[in-house]
Protein backbone atom coordinates (compact mmCIF):
# COMPACT_ATOMS: atom_id res chain seq x y z
CA UNK A 1 0.00 0.00 0.00
CA UNK A 2 1.23 3.21 -0.71
CA UNK A 3 2.68 5.17 1.94
CA UNK A 4 1.48 8.95 2.84
CA UNK A 5 5.04 10.43 1.95
CA UNK A 6 5.24 8.79 -1.67
CA UNK A 7 1.68 10.42 -2.29
CA UNK A 8 2.74 13.46 -1.31
CA UNK A 9 6.09 13.56 -3.32
CA UNK A 10 4.08 11.94 -6.32
CA UNK A 11 1.38 15.00 -6.10
CA UNK A 12 3.13 17.92 -4.59
CA UNK A 13 2.34 19.93 -7.51
CA UNK A 14 -0.81 19.58 -7.84
CA UNK A 15 -1.06 19.99 -4.10
CA UNK A 16 0.39 23.81 -4.11
CA UNK A 17 -1.36 24.64 -7.22
CA UNK A 18 -4.29 23.77 -5.48
CA UNK A 19 -3.92 25.72 -2.29
CA UNK A 20 -2.66 28.65 -4.78
CA UNK A 21 -6.07 29.01 -6.21
CA UNK A 22 -7.86 29.27 -2.77
CA UNK A 23 -5.36 31.69 -1.61
CA UNK A 24 -6.34 33.82 -4.48
CA UNK A 25 -10.21 34.93 -3.15
CA UNK A 26 -9.95 37.43 -0.47
CA UNK A 27 -12.11 35.72 1.91
CA UNK A 28 -11.59 38.56 4.70
CA UNK A 29 -14.09 38.51 7.18
CA UNK A 30 -13.51 41.40 8.96
CA UNK A 31 -14.67 43.87 5.98
CA UNK A 32 -18.04 43.36 3.84
CA UNK A 33 -16.71 44.96 0.82
CA UNK A 34 -15.21 41.06 0.77
CA UNK A 35 -18.99 39.62 1.66
CA UNK A 36 -18.76 37.70 -2.23
CA UNK A 37 -15.77 36.44 -1.95
CA UNK A 38 -16.02 34.93 1.40
CA UNK A 39 -19.12 33.19 0.36
CA UNK A 40 -16.93 32.58 -2.74
CA UNK A 41 -13.73 30.69 -0.79
CA UNK A 42 -16.77 28.89 1.22
CA UNK A 43 -17.91 26.99 -1.96
CA UNK A 44 -14.44 26.34 -2.95
CA UNK A 45 -13.99 24.47 0.13
CA UNK A 46 -16.82 22.89 -0.04
CA UNK A 47 -15.96 21.33 -3.61
CA UNK A 48 -12.46 20.42 -2.64
CA UNK A 49 -13.75 18.46 0.46
CA UNK A 50 -16.48 16.76 -1.96
CA UNK A 51 -13.45 16.11 -4.04
CA UNK A 52 -11.12 14.22 -1.17
CA UNK A 53 -13.77 11.95 -0.54
CA UNK A 54 -16.42 13.65 1.51
CA UNK A 55 -19.74 11.77 0.80
CA UNK A 56 -21.92 14.55 2.29
CA UNK A 57 -20.44 18.06 2.05
CA UNK A 58 -22.73 21.08 3.11
CA UNK A 59 -22.63 24.84 2.94
CA UNK A 60 -24.70 25.39 6.16
CA UNK A 61 -26.14 28.76 6.20
CA UNK A 62 -25.78 31.00 9.92
CA UNK A 63 -26.35 34.47 10.86
CA UNK A 64 -23.42 35.19 9.81
CA UNK A 65 -20.61 33.87 6.95
CA UNK A 66 -21.58 29.62 6.21
CA UNK A 67 -20.10 27.06 7.93
CA UNK A 68 -18.81 24.07 5.25
CA UNK A 69 -19.32 20.77 6.82
CA UNK A 70 -18.55 17.39 4.91
CA UNK A 71 -18.33 14.31 6.94
CA UNK A 72 -17.44 10.22 5.52
CA UNK A 73 -18.37 7.93 7.96
CA UNK A 74 -17.07 4.01 7.48
CA UNK A 75 -18.58 2.41 10.03
CA UNK A 76 -20.81 4.06 13.43
CA UNK A 77 -18.64 1.37 15.67
CA UNK A 78 -15.40 3.88 14.74
CA UNK A 79 -14.28 6.29 16.37
CA UNK A 80 -14.65 10.02 14.66
CA UNK A 81 -12.20 12.63 14.32
CA UNK A 82 -13.77 16.33 13.76
CA UNK A 83 -11.53 18.52 11.77
CA UNK A 84 -12.12 22.41 12.50
CA UNK A 85 -10.48 25.41 10.51
CA UNK A 86 -11.08 28.58 8.90
CA UNK A 87 -11.26 29.98 5.54
CA UNK A 88 -11.48 33.49 6.35
CA UNK A 89 -8.31 35.62 6.68
CA UNK A 90 -7.18 38.76 8.44
CA UNK A 91 -7.04 41.93 6.34
CA UNK A 92 -3.88 43.01 4.09
CA UNK A 93 -3.20 46.03 5.53
CA UNK A 94 -1.03 47.81 5.68
CA UNK A 95 -1.03 46.93 1.51
CA UNK A 96 2.17 48.78 0.74
CA UNK A 97 4.57 47.40 2.99
CA UNK A 98 3.79 43.80 0.94
CA UNK A 99 6.28 42.93 -1.36
CA UNK A 100 4.07 40.99 -3.35
CA UNK A 101 0.26 41.22 -3.64
CA UNK A 102 -1.64 39.40 -0.96
CA UNK A 103 -3.93 37.84 -3.26
CA UNK A 104 -1.34 36.83 -5.79
CA UNK A 105 0.36 34.13 -4.17
CA UNK A 106 4.27 33.67 -5.10
CA UNK A 107 6.48 31.03 -3.99
CA UNK A 108 9.91 32.64 -2.66
CA UNK A 109 13.08 31.25 -1.02
CA UNK A 110 13.92 32.48 2.43
CA UNK A 111 16.51 31.72 4.78
CA UNK A 112 14.27 29.63 6.95
CA UNK A 113 12.35 28.24 3.69
CA UNK A 114 15.20 27.27 1.06
CA UNK A 115 12.48 25.25 -0.35
CA UNK A 116 10.05 28.07 -0.98
CA UNK A 117 7.34 29.26 0.87
CA UNK A 118 4.01 30.32 -0.52
CA UNK A 119 3.40 33.98 -0.16
CA UNK A 120 0.07 35.32 0.59
CA UNK A 121 -2.66 36.68 3.14
CA UNK A 122 -3.91 33.01 4.48
CA UNK A 123 -1.37 30.54 3.29
CA UNK A 124 -0.68 30.05 6.43
CA UNK A 125 -3.50 31.60 8.83
CA UNK A 126 -5.90 29.03 8.29
CA UNK A 127 -6.00 27.97 4.29
CA UNK A 128 -2.78 26.63 3.98
CA UNK A 129 -3.09 24.46 7.07
CA UNK A 130 -6.82 24.23 6.69
CA UNK A 131 -6.02 22.91 2.89
CA UNK A 132 -3.35 20.10 4.43
CA UNK A 133 -6.22 18.72 6.10
CA UNK A 134 -8.25 17.87 2.90
CA UNK A 135 -5.48 16.70 1.02
CA UNK A 136 -4.74 14.11 3.95
CA UNK A 137 -8.22 12.92 3.49
CA UNK A 138 -7.70 12.52 -0.31
CA UNK A 139 -4.71 10.30 0.42
CA UNK A 140 -6.77 8.24 2.91
CA UNK A 141 -9.84 7.98 0.74
CA UNK A 142 -7.87 7.23 -2.74
CA UNK A 143 -5.78 4.95 -1.15
CA UNK A 144 -8.24 3.03 1.01
CA UNK A 145 -6.49 3.77 4.01
CA UNK A 146 -8.97 5.88 6.11
CA UNK A 147 -8.96 3.82 9.13
CA UNK A 148 -12.18 5.87 11.15
CA UNK A 149 -14.89 8.04 10.86
CA UNK A 150 -14.28 12.13 10.01
CA UNK A 151 -15.92 15.37 9.91
CA UNK A 152 -14.77 18.36 8.87
CA UNK A 153 -15.90 21.87 10.03
CA UNK A 154 -14.76 24.92 8.50
CA UNK A 155 -15.77 28.65 9.47
CA UNK A 156 -15.92 31.86 7.57
CA UNK A 157 -15.48 34.11 11.23
CA UNK A 158 -12.44 33.22 12.96
CA UNK A 159 -10.38 36.18 12.76
CA UNK A 160 -13.68 38.11 13.73
CA UNK A 161 -14.76 36.27 16.83
CA UNK A 162 -16.16 32.99 15.36
CA UNK A 163 -19.91 34.18 16.37
CA UNK A 164 -21.79 32.23 14.21
CA UNK A 165 -19.64 29.09 15.18
CA UNK A 166 -21.21 29.29 18.57
CA UNK A 167 -24.55 29.71 17.09
CA UNK A 168 -23.91 26.64 15.01
CA UNK A 169 -21.92 24.43 17.28
CA UNK A 170 -24.94 24.82 20.09
CA UNK A 171 -27.54 23.79 17.38
CA UNK A 172 -26.03 20.88 15.63
CA UNK A 173 -24.76 18.71 19.18
CA UNK A 174 -25.24 15.35 17.24
CA UNK A 175 -24.23 16.00 14.14
CA UNK A 176 -20.87 17.05 15.75
CA UNK A 177 -20.48 14.21 17.74
CA UNK A 178 -16.77 12.99 17.77
CA UNK A 179 -14.02 11.56 19.76
CA UNK A 180 -11.19 14.31 18.99
CA UNK A 181 -11.17 17.30 17.47
CA UNK A 182 -8.16 17.91 15.21
CA UNK A 183 -7.07 21.56 14.42
CA UNK A 184 -4.11 22.81 12.66
CA UNK A 185 -4.16 26.72 13.29
CA UNK A 186 -1.14 27.43 15.08
CA UNK A 187 2.71 26.72 15.10
CA UNK A 188 5.56 24.29 15.75
CA UNK A 189 9.24 25.54 17.44
CA UNK A 190 11.24 24.92 14.82
CA UNK A 191 11.20 22.92 11.16
CA UNK A 192 13.65 20.56 13.04
CA UNK A 193 12.17 20.77 16.68
CA UNK A 194 8.76 19.57 16.09
CA UNK A 195 6.18 20.37 18.71
CA UNK A 196 2.31 20.56 19.70
CA UNK A 197 0.42 23.07 21.15
CA UNK A 198 -0.97 22.16 24.32
CA UNK A 199 -2.59 25.57 25.81
CA UNK A 200 -3.96 28.66 24.42
CA UNK A 201 -4.49 32.20 25.78
CA UNK A 202 -7.90 33.52 26.34
CA UNK A 203 -8.65 37.31 25.17
CA UNK A 204 -11.07 39.68 25.85
CA UNK A 205 -10.75 43.13 23.04
CA UNK A 206 -12.47 46.01 23.97
CA UNK A 207 -12.38 49.42 22.58
CA UNK A 208 -12.59 52.75 24.70
CA UNK A 209 -13.50 56.27 23.87
CA UNK A 210 -13.11 59.49 25.55
CA UNK A 211 -14.86 62.37 25.24
CA UNK A 212 -13.94 65.80 26.32
CA UNK A 213 -15.65 69.05 25.42
CA UNK A 214 -17.92 68.88 22.34
CA UNK A 215 -16.42 70.03 19.29
CA UNK A 216 -12.80 70.31 18.51
CA UNK A 217 -11.24 73.03 19.84
CA UNK A 218 -8.42 75.70 18.74
CA UNK A 219 -5.38 74.57 20.79
CA UNK A 220 -3.65 78.18 21.46
CA UNK A 221 -7.71 79.86 22.92
CA UNK A 222 -8.20 76.22 25.32
CA UNK A 223 -5.13 74.93 25.30
CA UNK A 224 -4.61 74.34 29.42
CA UNK A 225 -7.84 75.13 30.18
CA UNK A 226 -9.75 71.76 29.37
CA UNK A 227 -9.14 68.33 29.70
CA UNK A 228 -7.32 66.96 25.98
CA UNK A 229 -8.92 63.78 25.61
CA UNK A 230 -5.61 61.82 24.36
CA UNK A 231 -3.71 63.56 26.70
CA UNK A 232 -5.86 61.83 29.18
CA UNK A 233 -6.28 58.65 27.04
CA UNK A 234 -2.51 57.96 26.96
CA UNK A 235 -1.83 58.71 30.62
CA UNK A 236 -5.04 56.44 31.52
CA UNK A 237 -3.73 53.68 29.36
CA UNK A 238 0.51 54.31 30.86
CA UNK A 239 -1.60 53.68 34.46
CA UNK A 240 -2.74 50.33 33.32
CA UNK A 241 1.11 48.73 33.84
CA UNK A 242 2.93 49.23 36.96
CA UNK A 243 6.79 49.61 37.07
CA UNK A 244 7.07 45.81 36.72
CA UNK A 245 4.95 45.47 34.18
CA UNK A 246 2.23 44.06 36.12
CA UNK A 247 -1.41 45.07 35.30
CA UNK A 248 -2.88 47.24 37.37
CA UNK A 249 -7.02 46.57 37.04
CA UNK A 250 -7.71 45.33 40.32
CA UNK A 251 -8.42 41.76 40.62
CA UNK A 252 -6.94 41.57 37.24
CA UNK A 253 -4.80 38.28 38.56
CA UNK A 254 -7.25 36.40 41.09
CA UNK A 255 -7.79 33.41 39.39
CA UNK A 256 -4.50 33.55 36.90
CA UNK A 257 -3.25 29.98 37.22
CA UNK A 258 0.25 29.70 38.87
CA UNK A 259 2.82 27.06 36.96
CA UNK A 260 4.72 25.13 39.77
CA UNK A 261 8.26 25.08 39.87
CA UNK A 262 8.54 21.92 37.96
CA UNK A 263 5.97 22.67 35.46
CA UNK A 264 8.20 25.83 34.75
CA UNK A 265 11.81 24.19 34.41
CA UNK A 266 10.15 21.76 32.06
CA UNK A 267 9.00 25.14 29.36
CA UNK A 268 12.54 26.09 29.46
CA UNK A 269 14.21 23.07 28.40
CA UNK A 270 12.48 23.85 25.11
CA UNK A 271 14.88 24.99 22.94
CA UNK A 272 14.87 29.47 22.84
CA UNK A 273 17.73 31.35 22.30
CA UNK A 274 16.63 35.10 23.31
CA UNK A 275 19.42 36.18 20.79
CA UNK A 276 17.98 34.80 17.39
CA UNK A 277 14.85 36.16 18.73
CA UNK A 278 15.97 39.61 19.47
CA UNK A 279 17.82 39.64 15.69
CA UNK A 280 14.61 38.26 14.15
CA UNK A 281 13.09 40.97 15.26
CA UNK A 282 15.41 43.84 14.92
CA UNK A 283 15.33 44.60 18.82
CA UNK A 284 17.87 45.62 21.36
CA UNK A 285 16.13 43.85 24.53
CA UNK A 286 12.77 41.92 25.18
CA UNK A 287 10.55 44.19 27.44
CA UNK A 288 7.63 42.51 29.62
CA UNK A 289 6.93 41.16 32.95
CA UNK A 290 9.49 41.25 35.86
CA UNK A 291 10.22 37.46 37.55
CA UNK A 292 8.88 35.77 33.88
CA UNK A 293 11.02 34.38 30.82
CA UNK A 294 10.30 35.84 27.23
CA UNK A 295 8.49 32.18 26.73
CA UNK A 296 6.55 32.36 30.05
CA UNK A 297 5.69 36.06 29.20
CA UNK A 298 4.01 35.22 25.61
CA UNK A 299 1.83 31.96 27.08
CA UNK A 300 1.31 31.18 30.52
CA UNK A 301 1.07 34.96 31.70
CA UNK A 302 -1.81 37.26 30.82
CA UNK A 303 -1.23 40.53 29.36
CA UNK A 304 -2.68 44.33 28.40
CA UNK A 305 -2.27 45.93 24.56
CA UNK A 306 -3.24 48.91 22.95
CA UNK A 307 -4.22 47.46 19.25
CA UNK A 308 -4.34 50.96 18.12
CA UNK A 309 -5.26 53.85 19.25
CA UNK A 310 -6.58 57.39 17.01
CA UNK A 311 -7.76 60.57 17.48
CA UNK A 312 -7.04 64.73 16.64
CA UNK A 313 -5.45 65.68 13.60
CA UNK A 314 -2.79 62.82 11.66
CA UNK A 315 -2.83 64.74 8.10
CA UNK A 316 -0.19 66.23 6.23
CA UNK A 317 1.54 69.46 8.06
CA UNK A 318 0.34 70.68 11.54
CA UNK A 319 -3.44 71.38 12.83
CA UNK A 320 -3.31 72.95 16.23
CA UNK A 321 -6.56 71.02 17.67
CA UNK A 322 -7.52 70.16 20.65
CA UNK A 323 -9.97 66.95 19.64
CA UNK A 324 -13.32 66.14 21.30
CA UNK A 325 -12.49 62.36 21.34
CA UNK A 326 -9.82 59.86 21.53
CA UNK A 327 -9.81 56.39 20.95
CA UNK A 328 -7.97 53.51 21.50
CA UNK A 329 -8.38 49.15 20.86
CA UNK A 330 -7.23 47.27 23.83
CA UNK A 331 -7.05 43.28 23.77
CA UNK A 332 -6.26 41.47 27.14
CA UNK A 333 -4.32 37.80 26.58
CA UNK A 334 -5.83 35.57 29.47
CA UNK A 335 -4.66 32.43 30.75
CA UNK A 336 -6.37 29.20 32.15
CA UNK A 337 -9.22 30.03 35.25
CA UNK A 338 -9.56 33.70 33.88
CA UNK A 339 -13.22 34.15 32.80
CA UNK A 340 -12.94 36.86 29.86
CA UNK A 341 -16.12 38.31 30.37
CA UNK A 342 -15.33 38.61 34.28
CA UNK A 343 -11.99 40.49 32.77
CA UNK A 344 -13.68 42.49 30.68
CA UNK A 345 -15.92 43.93 33.35
CA UNK A 346 -13.37 44.22 36.11
CA UNK A 347 -11.58 46.72 32.82
CA UNK A 348 -14.68 48.56 32.13
CA UNK A 349 -15.14 49.66 36.01
CA UNK A 350 -11.42 50.26 36.77
CA UNK A 351 -11.25 52.32 33.35
CA UNK A 352 -14.25 54.37 34.22
CA UNK A 353 -12.98 55.24 37.67
CA UNK A 354 -9.47 56.03 36.94
CA UNK A 355 -10.86 59.03 34.42
CA UNK A 356 -10.56 62.23 35.65
CA UNK A 357 -13.80 64.35 36.09
CA UNK A 358 -12.98 66.39 32.93
CA UNK A 359 -13.91 63.64 30.62
CA UNK A 360 -16.27 60.88 30.04
CA UNK A 361 -15.31 57.22 28.99
CA UNK A 362 -16.70 54.35 27.21
CA UNK A 363 -16.17 51.00 27.40
CA UNK A 364 -17.31 48.88 24.32
CA UNK A 365 -16.53 45.09 24.47
CA UNK A 366 -15.50 43.57 21.24
CA UNK A 367 -15.63 39.57 21.63
CA UNK A 368 -13.36 37.37 23.32
CA UNK A 369 -13.16 33.87 24.91
CA UNK A 370 -11.89 31.82 27.21
CA UNK A 371 -8.30 29.92 27.52
CA UNK A 372 -7.45 26.57 26.65
CA UNK A 373 -5.14 23.56 28.24
CA UNK A 374 -4.99 20.07 27.06
CA UNK A 375 -3.16 17.11 29.10
CA UNK A 376 -0.25 14.83 27.25
CA UNK A 377 -1.86 12.24 28.56
CA UNK A 378 -4.33 11.77 26.33
CA UNK A 379 -4.89 9.37 23.51
CA UNK A 380 -5.66 11.95 21.21
CA UNK A 381 -2.00 13.84 22.09
CA UNK A 382 -0.46 10.06 22.57
CA UNK A 383 -1.34 9.77 18.51
CA UNK A 384 -0.27 13.07 17.24
CA UNK A 385 3.21 12.46 19.23
CA UNK A 386 3.89 9.23 17.28
CA UNK A 387 2.27 10.46 14.01
CA UNK A 388 5.58 13.49 14.63
CA UNK A 389 7.64 10.24 15.43
CA UNK A 390 7.18 8.59 12.51
CA UNK A 391 7.79 12.05 9.79
CA UNK A 392 9.98 14.34 12.10
CA UNK A 393 11.83 11.47 13.56
CA UNK A 394 11.57 13.12 16.94
CA UNK A 395 9.28 12.94 19.97
CA UNK A 396 7.45 16.63 19.90
CA UNK A 397 7.57 19.04 22.47
CA UNK A 398 4.52 19.60 24.15
CA UNK A 399 4.21 23.84 23.85
CA UNK A 400 1.56 26.34 24.95
CA UNK A 401 0.97 29.03 22.77
CA UNK A 402 0.67 32.52 23.22
CA UNK A 403 -2.52 32.85 20.47
CA UNK A 404 -6.17 32.50 21.00
CA UNK A 405 -8.55 30.28 19.44
CA UNK A 406 -11.51 31.61 21.48
CA UNK A 407 -13.96 28.55 20.08
CA UNK A 408 -11.44 25.82 21.21
CA UNK A 409 -13.15 26.07 25.07
CA UNK A 410 -16.63 26.37 23.42
CA UNK A 411 -15.92 22.78 22.12
CA UNK A 412 -14.98 21.50 25.01
CA UNK A 413 -17.84 22.76 27.09
CA UNK A 414 -20.68 22.14 24.00
CA UNK A 415 -19.03 18.86 22.18
CA UNK A 416 -17.33 17.09 25.60
CA UNK A 417 -14.12 16.51 23.53
CA UNK A 418 -10.45 17.44 23.72
CA UNK A 419 -8.95 19.41 20.74
CA UNK A 420 -5.59 18.37 19.66
CA UNK A 421 -3.11 21.05 17.97
CA UNK A 422 -0.81 19.96 15.17
CA UNK A 423 -0.14 22.99 14.06
CA UNK A 424 2.54 23.14 11.17
CA UNK A 425 3.21 27.26 11.26
CA UNK A 426 6.41 28.65 12.20
CA UNK A 427 6.20 32.37 14.29
CA UNK A 428 8.18 33.82 11.24
CA UNK A 429 5.49 33.22 8.88
CA UNK A 430 4.42 36.36 9.73
CA UNK A 431 0.82 35.63 10.20
CA UNK A 432 -1.84 39.25 10.01
CA UNK A 433 1.32 40.14 8.83
CA UNK A 434 2.55 42.15 5.62
CA UNK A 435 4.32 39.68 3.78
CA UNK A 436 2.38 36.05 5.32
CA UNK A 437 3.91 33.21 4.05
CA UNK A 438 3.62 29.13 4.50
CA UNK A 439 6.93 26.87 3.77
CA UNK A 440 6.04 24.30 1.15
CA UNK A 441 8.02 21.73 3.33
CA UNK A 442 6.13 22.60 6.48
CA UNK A 443 2.95 22.29 4.33
CA UNK A 444 3.82 18.73 2.62
CA UNK A 445 4.58 17.66 6.05
CA UNK A 446 1.85 18.27 7.48
CA UNK A 447 0.12 16.17 4.71
CA UNK A 448 2.33 13.66 5.32
CA UNK A 449 1.94 13.36 9.47
CA UNK A 450 -1.89 13.83 9.72
CA UNK A 451 -2.67 10.36 8.35
CA UNK A 452 -0.73 9.15 10.83
CA UNK A 453 -2.42 10.79 13.97
CA UNK A 454 -5.68 9.09 12.85
CA UNK A 455 -4.22 5.71 12.30
CA UNK A 456 -2.28 5.92 15.54
CA UNK A 457 -6.09 7.51 17.25
CA UNK A 458 -7.79 4.90 16.03
CA UNK A 459 -5.79 1.93 16.85
CA UNK A 460 -5.05 3.89 20.68
CA UNK A 461 -9.00 3.85 20.92
CA UNK A 462 -9.60 0.20 20.33
CA UNK A 463 -6.68 -0.79 22.74
N1 LIG B 1 -4.54 30.92 14.15
C1 LIG B 1 -4.65 32.05 14.99
C2 LIG B 1 -4.32 31.75 16.43
C3 LIG B 1 -2.94 31.21 16.73
C4 LIG B 1 -1.86 31.44 15.88
C5 LIG B 1 -2.76 30.49 17.87
C6 LIG B 1 -0.61 30.92 16.18
C7 LIG B 1 -1.51 30.00 18.18
C8 LIG B 1 -0.44 30.20 17.33
C9 LIG B 1 -6.06 32.60 14.89
O1 LIG B 1 -6.50 32.71 13.56
C10 LIG B 1 -6.08 33.99 15.45
O2 LIG B 1 -5.52 34.85 14.84
N2 LIG B 1 -6.76 34.20 16.57
C11 LIG B 1 -6.93 35.51 17.08
C12 LIG B 1 -8.12 35.58 17.97
C13 LIG B 1 -9.42 35.77 17.24
C14 LIG B 1 -10.58 35.83 18.20
C15 LIG B 1 -9.41 36.97 16.36
C16 LIG B 1 -5.73 35.92 17.89
O3 LIG B 1 -5.06 35.07 18.52
O4 LIG B 1 -5.47 37.13 17.91
MN1 LIG C 1 -6.09 31.02 12.50
MN1 LIG D 1 -5.56 34.55 12.69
Amino acid sequence: MQDTHSYVQEHKDRFISELIELLKIPSVSADTAYKDDVIKTAEAVSKSLKEAGCDTVEICETPGYPIVYGEKIIDKNLPTVLVYGHYDVQPPDPMDLWDSPPFEPVIKNTEIHPEGAIFARGSCDDKGQMYMHVKALEFMTKTNQLPCNVKFMIEGEEEVGSKSLGWFVERNQEKLANDVILISDTGMIAKDVPSITTGLRGLSYVEVEVTGPNRDLHSGLYGGAVANPINILTKMIASLHDENNHITIPGFYDKVEELSKEERAEMAKAPFSLDAYKKSLDINAVYGEEGYTTNERNSIRPTLDVNGIWGGYTGEGAKTVIASKAYAKISMRLVPNQDWEEITELFKKHFENIAPEAVTVKVTPHHGGQGYVTPIDSIGYQAASRAYQDTFGKTPIPQRSGGSIPIVSLFEKELKSKTILMGFGLDSDAIHSPNEHFGVWNYLKGIETIPLFYKYFTELSKA
